[in-house]
C-alpha cells in the first residue's frame, strides 16, 4: 500500500469518497468509462493507473461485468446443492448467455437455487415464479429458522428504538475507562475468524494519539455458506450501530464506517434506513443526547470481492486504492484508515458490545469456555432437516448443533466444510470429538472461523470440491504474493486435468505446492487454503488416490 496515496484519498474524507464514486459510475453499465476514470485520478490527485487498477479488480465494477444483467450464486453451499445449473437453464430462457453473470456468494445457503437481479436477491423456489419477477422485480427477504439455546446475546428479541437505546445516556456519561474494563472483563474475542481479544484492539487505538480515528465495522462476509452477519445487519441492525458508537466513545473516535458487500443489498437498504431513524432522533451525529460525544456514520457500498474482508485490504478498498493487502506492523488500530487509528471488528463481535455493557463484562465472560467466552451464531445450510440460524454458547457440543437444532442431515453427508473457504474440512467421523469453540477445532485440526457449515454430500466429488477451492482462491486471490497469485492457478489446473485428461498429479510436487501456499503467503487467504486441502487428503485419501501418481 502507498501511506502517500492514503494520504491524499483522505484529503477529501469518507463524505467525497474515491471508491463510492467509482461504484456510481459502473452503475450505469457495470464499469466506468475511461474518461471518467480519468477524470476521478484528476480531481483526487492520484494516478490514472491507480484507478484503473482499482475498477479492474472488483467484480462489479470491472470491464468484464458490462452488460451483465442478472448473476447466478456460485458459492460453495450452492454448488454442493446441485441447484445452480436448473437456475442458469430457466434464466437462459429469458436471458443471453453473455448477460448472466456469476455472484459468490449472496447468502442464501439456507434455501439455495440463489440468484441476484436488479438489487434485490432470490433463492429457494424463486426460481419457479422467475417470470413474476422479471415482469415486477420485487424484494423478499426470505424466512428461515432463527434459534438460540441458553443465553440469547445476538438474537435477544428487539425491545424498540427507545428501549434500547435508553442505556445510551448514561453509558456516554460514564468514564470510558471503566466501559473498557467491562469489555475486558467480559473476554470477548474477534469473530471474523482469528479470535483477536477485542479489548486490546480497543486499547491501542484509545491509547493513539489523533484527533481523527475510525471504528470500521467488516460486514463484508465473503464466507460462502456463512449468512450471520447478514442476519445481524438485516434483523439486529441496531446491536451493531450501537456497538459501533460505544467502540467510538472507548477509543474516542468519532466516525463509524460499514462496509457492507454489494451482495447482500437488503442488508444496505435497511442499515441505510435504520440510520436516517437514528440521525432523526438524535442518537448519533453532534453532541448525542447533550453529551460532549459526536459520531457519525458512513455506510461504503462494496463491489465484489472476497479479500476485501482482510482488514487491511478492506481499508484500501475505501480509500479507494487497489486492495492490496498490507504488511502489519503497522496494524490498523495503530495506522489504519487514511493513516489513522482504526479499530476493524466484525459485525457479530460489534454487536456484542451492547449486551456485555448493560449485563456487565462478568455475564459475559460466564457464558461459554474457558478461553472462548459469550455465544456464537451458526450457519446452518440447506443440507439440514432444519438449517437455519443458531445462537449457541461458546463450549456446544457439534453433535447438539448438528442433530439436535439442524435436526439432521437431509440426505447422506460425509463432510461439512466449517468456518468458510479457509475452514478446516470436517468428516462426519469427527462431529463427536468437536464443540463450538476456537480451541476445540484448532486442536483438532480444524478452524472455527466465522461458524459457517456448507455439507458435502456423500455423491460429491472431494477432487471437484478442493479444485472450488483453488479455483476460488484464484479468482479472489489479491495478487501481492506468488505462492497465491500463481499457486493457486497451478492447483487448480492440476485438479482439473486429473479429472479430465487422465492426468495423475505428482504428490511430491502437489504437496510441496500446498506447503509454499501455506509458509510463503502473505495473509490467510493463500495462507489458508492448504487447511481443507490437507484434511481431505487425511481423511479422504481412499477417495482421492486414484487422481495422483
Ligand atoms: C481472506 C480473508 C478474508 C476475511 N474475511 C473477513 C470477513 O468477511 N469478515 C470479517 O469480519 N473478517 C474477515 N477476515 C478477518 C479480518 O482480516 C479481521 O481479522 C477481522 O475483520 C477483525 O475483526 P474481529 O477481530 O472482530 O474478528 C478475513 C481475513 C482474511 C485473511
Ligand atoms: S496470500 Fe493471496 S490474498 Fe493474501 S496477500 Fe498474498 S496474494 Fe494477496
Amino acid at each position: 500500500m502507498s501511506k502517500n496515496l492514503s494520504e491524499l484519498s483522505g484529503r477529501k474524507g469518507l463524505t467525497d469518497n474515491l471508491f463510492e464514486k467509482l461504484g456510481t459510475m459502473a452503475k450505469g453499465n457495470g464499469s466506468p468509462g475511461v474518461k471518467e476514470m480519468e477524470q476521478l485520478a484528476e480531481a483526487f490527485l492520484v494516478g490514472k493507473a491507480n484507478v484503473y487498477g482499482s475498477a479492474t479488480f472488483y467484480d462489479f465494477t470491472r470491464p468484464e461485468n458490462q452488460g451483465k444483467k442478472v448473476y447466478v450464486c456460485n458459492g460453495s453451499a450452492c454448488m454442493c446443492a446441485g441447484t445452480q445449473a436448473v437456475v442458469e437453464q430457466k434464466l437462459k430462457e429469458t436471458f443471453a448467455e453473455e448477460e448472466i453473470g456469476v455472484m459468490c456468494c449472496l447468502g442464501r445457503c439456507h434455501e439455495n437455487s440463489a440468484f441476484h437481479y436488479q438489487g434485490n436477491n432470490y433463492s429457494g423456489d424463486d426460481i419457479k415464479n422467475i417470470k413474476t419477477i422479471l415482469d415486477k422485480p420485487e424484494r423478499r427477504i426470505e424466512d428461515y429458522h432463527v434459534e438460540a439455546i441458553g443465553t440469547p446475546v445476538l438474537t435477544e428479541v428487539f425491545p424498540g428504538l427507545d428501549a434500547f437505546y435508553a442505556p445510551l445516556k448514561s453509558w456516554l456519561g460514564s468514564d470510558s475507562a471503566s466501559l473498557l474494563e467491562e469489555i475486558r472483563t467480559s473476554n470477548i474475542r474477534g469473530r471474523g475468524g482469528a479470535g483477536f481479544p477485542m479489548a486490546i484492539k480497543l486499547e491501542t487505538c484509545r491509547n493513539q494519539d489523533s484527533k481523527t480515528k475510525f471504528i470500521v465495522c467488516n460486514a463484508d462476509e465473503g464466507d460462502p455458506g456463512a449468512y450471520s452477519d447478514r442476519y445481524l445487519l438485516e434483523q439486529r441492525p441496531h446491536s451493531v450501530l450501537l456497538g459501533m458508537i460505544m467502540a467510538g466513545y472507548v477509543t474516542g473516535a468519532s466516525w463509524g464506517v460499514l462496509y457492507i458487500r454489494a451482495e447482500y443489498p437488503e442488508a444496505i437498504d435497511i442499515v441505510e434506513k435504520e440510520l436516517e431513524k437514528l440521525y432523526a432522533a438524535g442518537l448519533v451525529g453532534e453532541n448525542i443526547l447533550g453529551t460532549k460525544f459526536s459520531f457519525d456514520f458512513k455506510v461504503i457500498h462494496a463491489q465484489g470481492a472476497y479479500i476485501c474482508g482482510e482488514e487491511t485490504a478492506l481499508l484500501s478498498s475505501i480509500e479507494g486504492q487497489r486492495p492490496e493487502v498490507r504488511v502489519r506492523p503497522p496494524f490498523p488500530a495503530q495506522q489504519g484508515l487514511f493513516n489513522k487509528p482504526t479499530v476493524v471488528n466484525n459485525v457479530e463481535t460489534l454487536a456484542a458490545l451492547p449486551w456485555i455493557l448493560s449485563h456487565g463484562g462478568q455475564a459475559y465472560a460466564e457464558l461459554g469456555t474457558e478461553r472462548s467466552k459469550g455465544t456464537k451464531l451458526v450457519s446452518l445450510d440447506g443440507h439440514f432437516n432444519r438449517p437455519g440460524m443458531y445462537e449457541v454458547e461458546m463450549g456446544t457440543p457439534l453433535r447438539k448443533v448438528i442433530d439436535e437444532l439442524g435436526q439432521g442431515f437431509r440426505h447422506e453427508v460425509k463432510a461439512m466444510h466449517i468456518g468458510g473457504p479457509l475452514g478446516g474440512l470436517v468428516p462426519v467421523s469427527k462431529i463427536d470429538d468437536l464443540t463450538v469453540d476456537f480451541e476445540s477445532f484448532s486442536k483438532n485440526g480444524f478452524l472455527l472461523g466465522h461458524a459457517s457449515v456448507v455439507c458435502i454430500p456423500q455423491d460429491f466429488p472431494l477432487v471437484k470440491y478442493i479444485e472450488h477451492l483453488f479455483e476460488f482462491t484464484a479468482h479472489e486471490s489479491c495478487g501481492k504474493c506468488f505462492p497465491c497469485r500463481l499457486g493457486s492457478v497451478r492447483g487448480a489446473e492440476m485438479l482439473d486435468k486429473a479429472q479430465h485428461d487422465g492426468y495423475k498429479i505428482d504428490r511430491t510436487l502437489f504437496d510441496d505446492l500446498v506447503e509454499t501456499l501455506e509458509k510463503g503467503s502473505l495473509c490467510a487467504l493463500g495462507g489458508g487454503l492448504p487447511l481443507p486441502v490437507k484434511n481431505a487428503l487425511q481423511y479422504f485419501n481412499e477417495e482421492l488416490s486414484p487422481y495422483f501418481k
